[in-house]
């Protein structure tokens, strides 16, 4: 099972678009997937409008099994909702160590039923995020075109170089996905080369970009991720041409 995170420590970069639209290309292909929302905002839930009956907050404190916290979306879509638990959760997860094996146990019973967990994190570095980063294989970066976007994948790649030093695991920097490209405004010159010192220093590659487009607003309005919801729509086809080369990139560390 992939084990993927979506993270970047700046807010509004494009990670919980990403997340669900990236989790509904994977359901799309048929392939079960669990998306998990780290986010005490609770985001996924109120952007999909979904009406959990239990949150991760209360399977972090043991208050509820993890059956009764899935929210069954489709056949291939779940999601383990997140909101204002997540804080308490975090506690518990602090108390605990908060090292890897904290979130494969009560993640556990995922391993045998998903092809892979799609978690949205929160912009700081919470205990909760910590937990994500030290469970995850993967981490997707999205990042928008200034500086403090970069700021914030630069700390996300630090954190990953720290657990990886630390632990006996290594967490791979899966991609940089560039997020709301708008070609009127000229990216600068500055930014991009700052995303392409980040890409070299941490040896992760930056997928193709995911242009700006009204179309991910009518999504939600729709309750839908966007490349369900318009997949015609040039985000979509976006969001499709960079998933594709994520797919083919997962598959290549996957061999290694
Ligand atoms: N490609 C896009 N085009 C237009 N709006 C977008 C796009 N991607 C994200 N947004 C909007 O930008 C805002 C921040 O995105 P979000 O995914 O919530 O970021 P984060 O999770 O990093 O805080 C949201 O209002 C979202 O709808
Ligand atoms: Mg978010």
């Amino acid at each position: 099972m992939i084990r993927l995170v979506v993270a970047n420590q700046k807010g509004g970069v494009g990670k919980t678009t990403t997340a669900i639209n990236y989790a509904s290309y994977l359901a799309k292909k048929e392939r079960r997937c669990l998306l998990i929302d780290c986010d005490c905002q609770g985001a996924i839930s109120l952007l999909l409008r979904l009406t959990p009956k239990h949150v991760l907050g209360e399977l972090v404190c043991h208050r509820a099994t993890f059956s009764e916290c899935v929210f069954e979306l489709d056949e291939y879509l779940h999601v383990l909702c997140g909101d204002q638990q997540t804080v308490e959760a975090q506690s518990a997860l602090w108390n605990a160590g908060q090292d890897k094996s904290t979130m494969e146990g009560f993640l556990a019973p995922a391993e045998s039923c998903y092809a892979a967990t799609v978690i949205d994190s929160g912009p700081s570095m919470e205990p909760i995020q910590a937990a994500a980063l030290a469970y995850a294989h993967y981490v997707l970066i999205p990042v928008t075109m200034d500086l403090m976007s970069l700021h914030g994948a630069s700390s996300v790649c630090e954190t990953v170089r720290l657990l990886n030093k630390s632990g006996d695991r290594r967490i791979r920097i899966a991609a940089f996905l560039p997020c709301q490209i708008n070609q009127r405004l000229s990216i600068t010159r500055l930014a991009h080369d700052g995303l392409r010192r980040i890409s070299e220093a941490y040896e992760a590659p930056v997928l193709p970009g995911i242009h700006i487009d009204q179309a991910v607003h009518r999504g939600i309005l729709a309750r839908k991720a966007v490349i369900e919801h318009e997949p015609d729509a040039r985000v979509s086809r976006d969001y499709m041409l960079a998933f594709d080369q994520l797919t083919n990139l997962l598959a290549r560390y996957e061999d290694d």
